[in-house]
């Protein structure tokens, strides 16, 4: 059998280490996939989806038979000789990644088992040389993930980078973990562990950094009459600048940002250095997600015993993830003001309900509308650009919007009799030059 067509291990089926087998199956590989939790392995044994996300369910039912779930650790070590790790590393109370889960994984391994581990779960740099240390003669390589929520599968087969992060001794181990990707066509991208686990953290932090400017640039342009939308279309077109992640909006959430940011401004502390610039990249992000309650309340004046809707509750669209989605901060709010609210998302309802229990769902969006003072546009699910706005300006007591993602035309609203909030734009019912393209 060659290198290629042996067992691939997955050690935690999450959103990573689901995408991770699915995709390692994709490419024909025999996939041996362990999760602790025996309700995980058994949904998933059925075929059952336990995550919302695009093309994965449609890639599980094609690899079927190529992909075995088990919460059996020794049937794992058994079958497969590399074992992606991607279990997670939740934040801790101080801010820190919780490594617990790794380390649980790593107790069970041994040096002479034959094994590569391959750490594909975020880290701070510095976690595989301590793990190279507690287990000396276990092959290492650091291999970070950079998909993202909703359009998974097409990330991690379509990579920018593929980084395989290696110390001495552990090439022949590298070699296997690029040979993998190697179908992939991306750029392969061989270093150190400790860049490795640092490429992951600054990759993000600096993705999340970007998001924090245009927000506070998008706030800029509300107080001096610009389009945060036209200025980032003007910024994006520097190739140095780059054009992606820069929408403004209420804030980055997700189970990654947040996290990460602060992972690393906390493994820089660790270390004695003050990471400044990420003390306000977090501060921008938690002070963006309450702004929306003075735009309402620029209309409404108080919102006590007001009916707000919110439109889209999970973190991102095409995804069911409620982790650290700004909707959380905005319903708490927004309640805290007194106001009542009333939700709709098209897939993230039933965990959303479990989380923000005094909160009403409502089953579409119209529903959510009915007899509104006001709604907010939290997340830019595709359905939202469909909707019958005419019919929604009937339902609403008040056609008041904001629009939390600049994700709707604000001239076919007003058209419609609305009154129209972006973020970063002036509130004047005037066309801008790109609203009206
Ligand atoms: C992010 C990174 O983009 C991935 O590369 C990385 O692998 C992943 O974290 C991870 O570490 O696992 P993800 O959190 O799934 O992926 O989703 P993103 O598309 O990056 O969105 C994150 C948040 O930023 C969302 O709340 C989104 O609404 C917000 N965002 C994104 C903006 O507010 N503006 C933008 O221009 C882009």
């Amino acid at each position: 059998m060659s290198e290629q067509r042996q067992p691939v291990g997955v050690i935690g089926v999450g959103w990573v280490g689901l995408v991770t087998a699915a995709c390692f199956a994709e490419l024909g590989h025999p996939v041996i996939a362990r999760d602790i939790l025996p309700e995980k392995v058994e949904s998933l044994s059925r075929g059952e989806l336990t995550i919302h996300e695009p093309e994965l369910g449609d890639l599980l039912r094609r690899n079927a038979e190529r992909i075995t779930f088990t919460t059996d650790m020794e049937e794992l070590l058994a079958g497969a000789r590399l074992l992606f790790v991607c279990v997670d590393t939740p934040p801790t109370y101080s801010g820190d990644a919780d490594l617990s889960r790794v380390r649980s994984v790593v107790a069970d391994l041994s040096p002479d088992g034959g094994h590569v581990l391959v750490m594909k779960s975020t880290v701070p740099a510095g976690t595989g040389e301590s793990i190279r240390r507690d287990l000396p003669g276990l092959p290492y390589v650091s291999c970070p993930e950079f998909l993202k929520e909703g359009s998974a599968v097409k990330d991690f087969m379509h990579p920018d980078r593929v980084v395989i992060g290696t110390d001495a001794g552990d090439e022949a181990g590298a070699a296997a973990v690029a040979a993998l990707y190697e179908p992939l066509g991306g750029e392969i991208l061989p270093t150190d562990v400790a860049s490795a686990e640092m490429i992951k953290l600054a990759s993000n932090a600096f993705l999340a950094t970007k998001i924090s400017f245009i927000n506070e640039i998008a706030n800029v342009c509300e107080e001096v009459g610009a389009d945060v939308g036209e200025v980032s279309r003007g910024m994006g077109l520097d190739e140095r600048i780059g054009s992606s992640f820069l929408r403004a909006g209420i804030g980055y959430g997700g189970s990654c940002f947040p996290k990460d940011v602060s992972a690393l401004k906390m493994l820089a502390g660790n270390t004695g250095y003050h990471f400044q610039l990420l003390t306000a990249v977090i501060e921008v992000n938690e002070l963006q997600k309450r702004r929306v309650v003075g735009k309402l309340e620029k209309h409404l004046g108080s919102l006590l015993g007001k009916r707000v809707a919110l439109l889209g509750l999970a973190f991102k669209p095409d995804t069911d993830d409620m982790r650290e989605a700004s909707s959380l901060v905005l319903a708490a709010r927004l309640q805290g003001e007194g106001a009542e609210v009333v939700a709709y998302d098209p897939v993230a309802s039933e965990r959303a309900g479990e989380m923000l229990g005094s909160v009403e769902m409502a089953d579409s969006a119209l529903e959510a509308l009915d007899g509104v003072d006001a709604a907010v546009l939290v997340t830019e699910w595709g359905e939202f650009a469909e909707l019958d706005w005419a019919e929604a300006a009937a339902r609403m007591a008040r056609p008041l919007l904001v629009d939390g993602r600049n994700f709707l035309d604000p001239v076919k609203l007003r058209a419609l009799g609305f009154e129209y909030e972006g973020i970063g734009k002036s509130s004047v019912d005037a066309p801008t030059p790109a609203a009206s393209d």
